[in-house]
């Protein structure tokens, strides 16, 4: 059974990157960020305060995240009910980005990622996975990107879709989900020691792509 972690901040591209990897490697691909935003949609609806430590804790036993496929796309389930359309907000993200520090939110989730790798060959991507939820991983990718690329792609995004969108506003939003990522206690998200740097602020998806699967192919 194979193990491929992507870790990286908010905005380098792991989802992409890692949906197209796991196609091409007929792995099953696993983000973890869309289980974080999944509680966060339950603190939202239940108006809990992301402040409050102990609210957080009191609700956390009555959370069940669980995950399936459909047509290989993931589905994020929220005690039995799919959230997949309702989780990709800012307000989602942002909550989802200050709850996850908190010890018993990562607590709720952490057997639910270690046990999908127990199973099947498998790419799953974000934060704390090459550091804390799979150490010994076949390959661990730690992808980046400047804070100025990647608010230039989410911009992009955005105006495509014909949203309208402030770029400044967009990179400080960016720069304050980094710090709380990575300066939080527990399980911060930094590059583990044997994860392999890529920087893809001056790469297209296909060089990232084959970079990781070239890396890939040392490590089997
Ligand atoms: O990758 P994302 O934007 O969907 O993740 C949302 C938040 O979830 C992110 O800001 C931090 C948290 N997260 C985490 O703490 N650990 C992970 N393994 C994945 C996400």
């Amino acid at each position: 059974m194979y193990s491929i972690a992507i870790d990286g901040p908010a905005g380098a591209g792991k989802s992409t990157i890692a949906k197209t990897i796991a196609k091409k490697l007929e792995f099953i691909y696993v983000d973890t960020g869309a289980m974080y935003r999944a509680m966060a949609l339950y603190f939202i609806r239940h108006q809990i305060d992301p402040s409050d430590e102990n609210a957080i804790n009191q609700a956390c036993p009555d959370i069940h995240v669980s995950i399936a496929y459909e047509n290989g796309i993931q589905q994020v389930l929220l005690n039995g009910e799919n959230v997949n359309g309702q989780i990709r907000t800012e307000e989602v993200g942002n909550m989802a980005s200050k709850t996850s520090a908190y010890k018993m939110v990562r607590a709720t989730l952490l057997d639910l990622q270690r046990n999908l790798a127990k199973t099947s060959n498998i790419l799953m991507d974000g934060r704390d996975i090459g550091t804390n939820v799979l150490p010994n991983a076949d390959l661990k990718i730690y992808l980046t990107a400047s804070s100025k690329v990647r608010a230039k792609r989410r911009y992009d995004e955005l105006v495509e879709k014909g949203v309208k969108a402030d770029f400044d506003q967009i990179e400080q939003d960016i720069i304050v989900r980094d710090h709380q990522d990575m300066e939080r206690e527990i399980a911060p998200l930094k590059k583990a020691e044997d994860a392999v740097l890529v920087d893809s602020s001056d790469m297209t998806i296909e060089e990232v792509v084959n970079t990781v699967i070239d890396a890939f192919e040392k490590v089997k």
